[in-house]
């Protein structure tokens, strides 16, 4: 019997590397002060300030779902880049509390960017619905791996644009952790908050987004949780305090080498707001105090997947964050998983 040769697969020509070319945010209005929390439960907004910066967050409406938010930020960031939503190819969605299975909120967002209808809205009154047969839309993903999510997310953006899967990819962290939240615990619900950013990545011709690098940490897997069948979130704070206290820049540091810069190239540093006790100390074991750190925690509250993104964006547009810059962006948490790559800021 002759055995047919098989003939070598072919694989797609890549990109020397991704830039970031738009970033975008979103906010639901309502904010809850520190003094708000204190009327249910038995706290106060010197206690929360001090033990974690928070002096407000943003909370989301019942009927406000993650793809709501997510979609808000990732129109913002396709705006802010110029690009028009049907050149996206790839959608990433970082997420740990999308309330559904299925379709997932990376499908939701493609279908929301592709017919300009909100996700779960129904079609206006009097429009035709969208005539989608022989549509091919974006890929859509999502990651749950909470708090280090957007990281991982981006990682795998950059290795689909540098593979040659992707040309264009949105990558979005969006997260409604008021909804998993136990409102009658002071421990967690001061921390607990809303929203989502966005980054639009590009093949590029030099890299811009250096190589993620990502890890876990098997001893604290059950340290951060949104558990059936409660669904709230929990967690060891003080377990985990003390790894980003005492791990995290070792971490942090072995991104940086990762790039093939040195620290002292970083000019931004955007880490998972958890605790404004936890990126101060960070910043400083990196010896980037000095630079732009940012630091909407105290705004923001934490919102996990959509931290790191949120904060970049924000700052960007606010004019604080110097363009073509490296930044190094870093988040941890639930997993127990943490993740990070330096990026070049876009242009202006
Ligand atoms: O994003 C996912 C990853 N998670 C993190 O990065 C969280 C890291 N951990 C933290 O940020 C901090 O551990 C927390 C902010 C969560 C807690 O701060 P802490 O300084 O570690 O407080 P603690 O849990 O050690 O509690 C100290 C005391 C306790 O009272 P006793 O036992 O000493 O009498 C708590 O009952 O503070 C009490 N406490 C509060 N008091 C007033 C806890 N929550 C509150 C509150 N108001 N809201």
């Amino acid at each position: 019997m002759s055995v047919p040769t098989v003939p070598a697969l072919s694989l797609p020509a890549g990109a020397a590397g991704s830039r970031i070319v738009g970033l975008g945010h979103h906010q639901p209005e309502k904010v809850l002060t520190n003094d708000d929390i204190a009327r249910f439960v038995e706290t106060n907004d010197e206690w929360i300030r001090s033990r974690t910066g928070i002096v407000t967050r943003h909370v989301a409406a019942d009927d406000v779902t993650v793809a709501d938010m997510a979609t808000a930020a990732a129109r913002h960031a396709l705006d802010d880049a110029g690009v028009d939503p049907l050149d996206v190819d790839l959608v990433i969605v970082a997420t740990a509390t999308a309330a559904d299975r299925s379709p997932n909120t990376a499908g939701r967002v493609a279908y929301a960017l592709r017919t300009g209808v909100q996700p779960g809205a129904s079609t206006p009154e009097g429009e035709d619905e969208p005539d989608l047969r022989n549509v091919v839309g974006p890929a859509v993903i999502d990651v749950n791996v909470a708090c280090s999510g957007f990281a991982h997310a981006v990682g795998l953006a950059d290795q689909a644009i540098r593979t040659g899967t992707s040309r264009t990819a949105v990558v979005i962290g969006a997260e409604k952790l008021t909804a998993v939240t136990d409102w009658s615990d002071r421990s967690t619900c001061i921390l607990t908050a809303d929203g989502a950013g966005a980054a639009v990545l590009q093949a590029a011709d030099a890299p811009a987004v250096g190589p993620v690098v990502w890890g876990s940490e098997p001893e604290l897997t059950p340290a951060v949780l949104i558990e059936a069948p409660a669904d709230k979130f929990a967690q060891d704070g003080r377990a985990v305090f003390k790894w980003a206290i005492t791990r995290a820049a070792d971490r942090a540091r072995r991104v940086v080498e990762a790039s093939g810069l040195s620290l002292d190239d970083v000019g931004v540093l955007v880490a998972h707001q958890a605790n404004l006790r936890i990126i101060e100390p960070l910043a400083k074991g990196l010896g980037l105090e000095d630079r732009v750190v940012v630091t909407d925690i105290t705004e923001s509250g934490n919102t996990s997947a959509a931290s790191i993104p949120m904060g970049l964006s924000k700052w960007w547009h606010a004019g604080k964050i110097p363009a073509g810059t490296p930044a190094l962006l870093f988040g941890f948490g639930g997993g127990f998983a943490w993740a990070g790559q330096v990026v070049l800021t876009p242009e202006r």
